[in-house]
């Protein structure tokens, strides 16, 4: 089966942002990933709420909205304003995960939890059959085009075993450093879904990249 892929507008032009998100509809992408960050969670701070409410509006792909913030329970009802499909939340960022994600399934979106590369796979044991979706961070969140994190590839292929064995439905979705190269090998060892940021943004044709990234 062809793997999802995100687009991450992390490495769009902001200054041209329509633009770039026409190139997304046009594209053979199945959703748009979008990174908010706090600079507390993450030594970064990307685009909050009233940027991505017109955002939104720009396509009619699902919305994979990643939080890389602190308490990201207190914005499920920002999130799913903007018609978001899936809601990731990191387990890192969450006391109560359990709590966050019925919230999140409640609210009417499907819950998400990230995990960051010192994450271990297995302390999703207790939570795999509750979310929709594992999305695994193959570099340190907070900023684009950073080299991949080499474990990451091992990380997806526990993390395929542990869904198998829990009879788990959950998808793999892996996001950092990934091009055609480590995409080809993440899809090998069970990924589902792959987010690109400057995979597809720095390429000269990012439509046929994403097309690319599709046929992996
Ligand atoms: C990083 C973000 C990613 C980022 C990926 O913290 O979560 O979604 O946009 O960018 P690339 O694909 O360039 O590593
Ligand atoms: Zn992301």
């Amino acid at each position: 089966m062809k793997p999802i892929i995100a687009p991450s507008i992390l490495s769009a032009d902001f200054a041209h942002l329509a633009k770039d998100m026409e190139m997304i509809n046009r594209s053979e992408a199945d959703w748009v990933h979008i990174d908010v960050m706090d600079g507390v969670f993450v030594p970064n701070i990307s685009f909050g709420f009233p940027v991505l409410k017109f955002v939104a509006e720009l396509t009619d792909k699902p919305l994979d909205v990643h939080l890389m913030i602190v308490n990201p329970e207190k914005f499920i009802h920002e999130v799913k304003a903007l018609g978001a499909h899936t809601m990731n939340v990191h387990f890192e960022a969450c006391t109560h995960l359990h709590r966050v994600i019925q919230q999140i399934r409640e609210a009417g979106m499907e819950p998400a939890v990230t995990i960051n590369p010192a994450t271990p796979v297995a302390l999703l044991k207790d939570i795999i059959r509750d979310v929709y979706m594992v999305l695994v961070m193959s570099v340190n969140p907070g900023f684009g085009g950073q080299a991949f994190i080499e474990h990451s590839v091992e990380k997806v292929r526990e993390l395929r075993k542990l869904i198998d064995e829990t009879g788990s439905k959950a998808l793999i979705e892996v996001d950092g450093g990934v091009n055609l190269e480590t995409g080809a090998r993440l899809v090998a060892a069970g990924a589902d879904a792959l987010v690109a940021g400057s995979a597809v943004f720095a390429n000269q044709d990012p439509e046929q990249m994403i097309r690319n990234l599709r046929n992996l």
